[in-house]
C-alpha cells in the first residue's frame, strides 16, 4: 500500500494551518528500514571522558534511552584529542594533562591503564578512539591490547580521528608524500594489518568528516583484504559550522526537507559498507562543529536530533553517535555538570518513539513538505506508533501556525489513542535559559531524571479515523 497524502490550506480563526491526509499502511511498506537497537548512541570526547563518568547525568541520561528502547546506547570514546593522546601504562590516573583555562581541550595528554576500566564500566558496546596522527603504533598497540585484555564490552577500536584533517606536516605523514585519500587508505590498511594478530578483527574504518572527498567507499577498495581486519565504518558529520565564528541558521538547520535533502548523501557510504558486510556509523555527529553554535542549545536542534535520527536510519546508517564535548564548553550537549540540554529532550522523545519493539521504521510523507510522519512497525508486522513533526520554524513571535494531520481507517476499535507532545514556547526555547521545554508535560532535572509523570492527551477514534493537531516546531507521538 501507498502513503497517500494531499495538502491543503484551511483559513482558521488565529493561524493558517495545513491539513494532511496520511494512509498508515497496515504492514511495512517497502522503503521501512531495520533499526538497530543502538541507533540513537553517545560519543564522548577522548580527555573529557573519565569525567564524564564522574556526572550522575551521564548514568540516567543513557540508562533512560536505554531503558525506552530496551537495549543501552553504544558509546564511542574519541574525537581531536584521540590523536593528541598518549598511553602511560604506569600512569596512576586515567588522564593527564594540563589546560590554561577549564574550558579548553588539551593539546596533548597521557592516558593510563585505569581509563580503560572506567570503559570497562559503561553498559552498552564501547568503541575506542587511539592515536594514528603521531605515528606510534608501538603506544597504540599497547592500548590496544589492555583494553583488549580487560574490556568484555570492547565493540570496536578506531586508529585516528578524521584524518582527512591532519596536516602535512603531521607524523603519520610518509616522508615525500602528499597527504591525500589514498596515502591514508594505505596507512589505515598497515596499521590494520600490523594490529589484527595481537587484537582481533575489530576495527572501525574511515573515521573521515570531509565526505565525498573521504569516503568509505572510496576506502573500501585501497583496502583490499585487509577489509577483514574491519569490523565496522564510520563517518563524521555535522550539518553546519560553528568553527571561527562561522554563521548558523536554525531555520535551516530544523528544515524537514532540508534534514532529507542533507541526510541522503550517506546513503552511498553505507551501502558500500554494507555490500562489504560491515556496518555504517555516523560515528561522531552533531548540529554544528566546533562545539555547537548558538542555534545549537536550542528546542529546534533537540527537534533535528529526533528528525536527523531518524533520516539517518531510512538512509541505512545503523547508528548515529551524537558527540559530547567539553563539560562546561559544549553547546549541543545532552546533559553537563549542573543541567540536561534541550537537545536531550529530542534524544528522548525519538528513543521513545522507536521503543523496544520497532523492528521497521518507514517515512510517510514524501519529504518535501515541511511536516514529517513516520511509522515504528513492531515485529508483528503492524504499525505500532507514529511521530508527526511539525517543522516549520515558530520563533516566539506572531501566531503560531499548526498542521492538522488526518489518518484515516488506523483502527477497527471504537474510544481513543493516546499521543504524548513534545513542545516548547518556540523553537528558540532553551531550557538552561529556564524555558519550559517538554515531553509528555514535565522535564528532566539536573540528575537527568523526570520531574514527574508524563502524561498523554487522548485522541477521539472517529469512523476508525484520527485526527492530530501539532503547532508549528512541535512533535507528537501516537500509540496505537
Ligand atoms: C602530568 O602532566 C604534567 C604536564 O601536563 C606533568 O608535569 C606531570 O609530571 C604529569 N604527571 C604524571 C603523573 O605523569
Ligand atoms: C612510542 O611509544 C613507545 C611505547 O609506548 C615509546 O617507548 C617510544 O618512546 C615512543 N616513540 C616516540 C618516537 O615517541
Ligand atoms: C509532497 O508533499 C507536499 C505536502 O507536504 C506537497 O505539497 C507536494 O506536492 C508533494 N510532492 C509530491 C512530489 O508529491
Ligand atoms: C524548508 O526548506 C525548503 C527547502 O530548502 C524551503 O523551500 C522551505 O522554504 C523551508 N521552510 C522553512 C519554514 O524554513
Ligand atoms: C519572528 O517572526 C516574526 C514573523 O513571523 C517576525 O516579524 C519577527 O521579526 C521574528 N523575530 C525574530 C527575533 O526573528
Ligand atoms: C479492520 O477490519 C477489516 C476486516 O476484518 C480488515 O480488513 C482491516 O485490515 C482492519 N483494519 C484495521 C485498521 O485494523
Ligand atoms: C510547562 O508546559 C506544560 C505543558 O507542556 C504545562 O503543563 C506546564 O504548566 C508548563 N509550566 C509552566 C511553568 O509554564
Amino acid at each position: 500500500m501507498r502513503a497517500i497524502l494531499t495538502v491543503g490550506f484551511l483559513g482558521v480563526v488565529c493561524s493558517l494551518s495545513a491539513a494532511i491526509t496520511i494512509t498508515v499502511p497496515r504492514a511495512p511498506p517497502s522503503t521501512a528500514v531495520n533499526v538497530d537497537p543502538a541507533a540513537l548512541s553517545v560519543s564522548l570526547e577522548f580527555f573529557a571522558f573519565p569525567d564524564y563518568t564522574q556526572l550522575t547525568a551521564t548514568t540516567n541520561c543513557l540508562d533512560y534511552i536505554g531503558s525506552l528502547r530496551g537495549a543501552p546506547p553504544a558509546i564511542r570514546i574519541g574525537g581531536t584529542t584521540q590523536d593528541r593522546a598518549i598511553y602511560d601504562p604506569s600512569l596512576q590516573s586515567a588522564v593527564n594533562y594540563t589546560v590554561a583555562d577549564p574550558s579548553d581541550a588539551p593539546a596533548s595528554l597521557t592516558y593510563g591503564p585505569s581509563f580503560f576500566t572506567l570503559a570497562s564500566k559503561l553498559k552498552g558496546d564501547v568503541t575506542v578512539g587511539l592515536n594514528r596522527q603521531l605515528n606510534n603504533l608501538t603506544n597504540s598497540l599497547a592500548a590496544a591490547e589492555h583494553a583488549n585484555a580487560i574490556m568484555e564490552n570492547l565493540y570496536a577500536m578506531e586508529l585516528g580521528n578524521e584524518p582527512d584533517l591532519y596536516s602535512q606536516s603531521s607524523p603519520i605523514v610518509p616522508a615525500g608524500s602528499t597527504w591525500s585519500p589514498s596515502v591514508d587508505g594505505q596507512s589505515q590498511r598497515a596499521w590494520f594489518t600490523s594490529m589484527a594478530p595481537s587484537v582481533g578483527d575489530l576495527f572501525q574504518g574511515a573515521v573521515y568528516l570531509s565526505y565525498p572527498e573521504w569516503s568509505t567507499r572510496g576506502l573500501i577498495p585501497i583496502l583490499s583484504s585487509a577489509i577483514s581486519y574491519v569490523k565496522t565504518f564510520s563517518g563524521h558529520s555535522y550539518p553546519q559550522s560553528a568553527c571561527g565564528g562561522a554563521s548558523t541558521d536554525l531555520p535551516s538547520l530544523m528544515n524537514h526537507s532540508e534534514i532529507v535533502t542533507y541526510t541522503s548523501q550517506y546513503g552511498s557510504d553505507a551501502a558500500a559498507a554494507h555490500g562489504a558486510g560491515k556496518k555504517y556509523f555516523l560515528g561522531e555527529t552533531n548540529s554544528a562543529t566546533c562545539g555547537g553554535g548558538g542555534i545549537s542549545p536550542t528546542f529546534g536542534a533537540a527537534l533535528w536530533v529526533m528528525d536527523y535520527v531518524l533520516q539517518g536510519l531510512l538512509n541505512n546508517v545503523d547508528r548515529l553517535y551524537f558527540h559530547q564535548g567539553t563539560i562546561g564548553n559544549c553547546q549541543y550537549c545532552f546533559w553537563g555538570r549542573s543541567a540536561v540540554g534541550t537537545p536531550f529532550y529530542g534524544a528522548a522523545f525519538v528513543s521513545d518513539f522507536l521503543g523496544d519493539n520497532s523492528a521497521r521504521l518507514a517515512m510517510l510523507d514524501n519529504g518535501t513538505g515541511l511536516t514529517a510522519v513516520y511509522a515504528a512497525y513492531a515485529d508483528t508486522g503492524a504499525p505500532t506508533r507514529l511521530l508527526v513533526y511539525n517543522s516549520d520554524y515558530y520563533n516566539g513571535t506572531g501566531s503560531r501556525s499548526s498542521a492538522a494531520v488526518f489518518i484515516p481507517g488506523i483502527m477497527n476499535a471504537s474510544g481513543s489513542v493516546h499521543v504524548k507532545r513534545l513542545t516548547a514556547p518556540s523553537a528558540t526555547a532553551r531550557v538552561d535559559q529556564g524555558a519550559n521545554v517538554t515531553i509528555g508535560g514535565v522535564q528532566f532535572d539536573a540528575a537527568c531524571q523526570l520531574t514527574g509523570t508524563q502524561n498523554t492527551e487522548k485522541i477521539s477514534i472517529e469512523g476508525g479515523s484520527i485526527s492530530v493537531s501539532v503547532k508549528a516546531s512541535e512533535a507528537l507521538i501516537v500509540y496505537l
